[in-house]
């Protein structure tokens, strides 16, 4: 007999980030491989040749653009297709740019940046290396809003990882990351929900 029952079908939104990366790319990997995280697309500064994270793009079929460091075209650009696209949250991801005032403004409490060291301690480039040398007993990672500073917007997660006697900088570089592939993730679908 036929039956013309109706079936309710449960819609999952899933709303989309885009990542801007500079380097390797083990964050952007960490939000690939969770399925619940839809990227719109990946973002970089630099010549695409030396940004191995988009090898990991190309692995996932997600696309991504390189601006060869004209930030004025990157930050147009992304306004432009983010506001099309209805991006929900940037999320810079090993980013080594600032972004301007403007661009900053225009996207207030939506850019998200991960950084391994408990902030507001160690700030900048080489924060594993000056927290290691300092002799410091706990760092971690932070995840916070960008604002105009560098690494000083304010704190959305924190994490602590406990330095070892027998850390050198690599192996505390090793554990520091393993938090930051779970925190991260986290943060990103708590901020979506
Ligand atoms: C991470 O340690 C992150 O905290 C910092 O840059 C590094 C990027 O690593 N902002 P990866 O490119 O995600 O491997």
């Amino acid at each position: 007999m036929f039956s013309n029952a109706c079936i309710s079908v449960t819609r999952i939104l899933i709303m989309a980030i885009a990542v801007f990366v500079s380097g390797t790319g083990t964050n952007l990997q960490a939000m690939i491989d969770d399925v619940d995280i839809d990227i719109e697309m990946v973002i970089t500064n630099r010549n695409a040749k030396f940004v191995s994270a988009l090898r990991r793009c190309e692995n996932a079929g997600i696309s991504w653009i390189s601006y060869l460091n004209n930030m004025e075209n990157l930050e147009k650009y992304t306004t432009e297709t983010f506001e099309e696209k209805n991006v929900e949250l940037i999320v810079l991801a090993g980013f080594m740019k600032l972004l301007s005032p403007a661009y900053v403004k225009r996207w207030e409490g939506k850019i998200i940046n991960i950084h391994p060291s408990l902030l507001p301690s160690f700030k900048g480039a080489h924060a594993i290396e000056q927290a290691f040398e300092y002799g410091v007993k706990y760092t971690g990672v932070t995840v916070h809003y960008v604002d105009e500073g560098m690494d000083t917007g304010s704190i959305i997660a924190q994490q602590t990882v406990k330095v070892a006697k027998r850390d050198t900088v690599e192996t505390l570089e090793k554990k520091i990351h393993k938090v930051e592939h779970k925190l991260y993730p986290k943060v990103i679908k708590d901020l979506l929900k």
